[in-house]
């Protein structure tokens, strides 16, 4: 498929992680943000709660504006089954880039062309500590851009149209796989302080994201946690933009 290039107006390359317990908070969230943000996230919580039936929903009311990312990740022909299933109406999904060539070939297969499939190279909660714990090369660990550089040549080769990553590796990755190659960066922190119990290790601000290379920016916590959600999302939009202005 074509890869999707990303819109000039900052809001359409802002990503709302949609992590809520069930489709009447999502539709809360929906209706409040829909003027605010680009795409929708539906992960693995929303998922869990609500089914497919949700998600063929929301991709109707929103089309082309629904990003699922359960991070497919299992032998590749049970991820092909289930990909192969959900992916209508869906803009952008995700597969693990550590299940190796063949099971992100066998996905992007499955997926033919319905949605867009972004790798998912290093969780931005990973620290080097986390990778060298599960066998990470001590390299490869030290220096996760370095890992997140290989996975995305992996994904890029296998058939991706991107990769998930946090904004620290967005240059590197654009620099290896060339500027069409989508970036999508979580990890994503406004200036001010954090909130409790935050779990992103690898993060940076919107406009060092987007000045850095990022394409879209998915952001969860530090608009549903905020006092005035919709200021929020603006004003993270107005970073973006400062970032584009000054990056381009
Ligand atoms: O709340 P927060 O802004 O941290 O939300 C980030 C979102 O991005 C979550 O939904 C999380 O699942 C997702 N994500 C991530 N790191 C990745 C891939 C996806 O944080 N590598």
């Amino acid at each position: 498929m074509t890869t999707p290039a990303p819109g000039d107006d900052p809001a359409s390359r802002l990503i709302f992680a949609l992590d809520v317990p069930d489709g009447e908070a999502a539709r809360r969230w929906v209706d409040l943000l829909r003027q605010e943000v680009g795409l929708f996230k539906v992960g693995l919580q929303l998922f869990a709660a609500e089914g497919p039936r949700l998600l063929e929903r929301l991709a109707r009311d929103l089309p082309g504006r629904i990003f699922l990312d359960l991070k497919f990740h299992d032998i590749p022909a049970t991820v092909a089954g289930a990909a192969g299933l959900l992916c209508d109406g869906v803009r952008f999904t995700t597969v693990h880039c550590d299940q190796g060539p063949k099971g992100l070939r066998s996905t992007v297969a499955a997926i033919a062309g319905r949605a867009a499939v972004l790798g998912v190279t290093v969780l931005t909660s990973a620290g080097p500590e986390d990778l060298l714990a599960v066998g990470i090369a001590p390299e490869y660990a030290a220096d996760p851009a370095r890992l997140v550089v290989l996975r995305a040549q992996l994904a890029q080769a296998a058939g991706c149209q991107g990769v998930v990553c946090a904004a620290p590796e967005a240059r590197v990755v654009k620099a290896a796989c060339g500027p069409d190659f989508l970036v999508v960066c979580p990890g994503i922190r406004p200036a001010g302080p954090r909130q409790a119990g935050d779990d992103q290790r690898r993060i940076m601000s919107p406009s060092q994201a987007m000045r850095a290379g990022a394409d879209y920016l998915v952001v969860g916590r530090p608009i549903r946690g905020a006092a005035d959600p919709a200021a929020a999302a603006r004003s993270i939009v107005a970073d973006m933009a400062r970032g584009l202005a000054s990056g381009e």
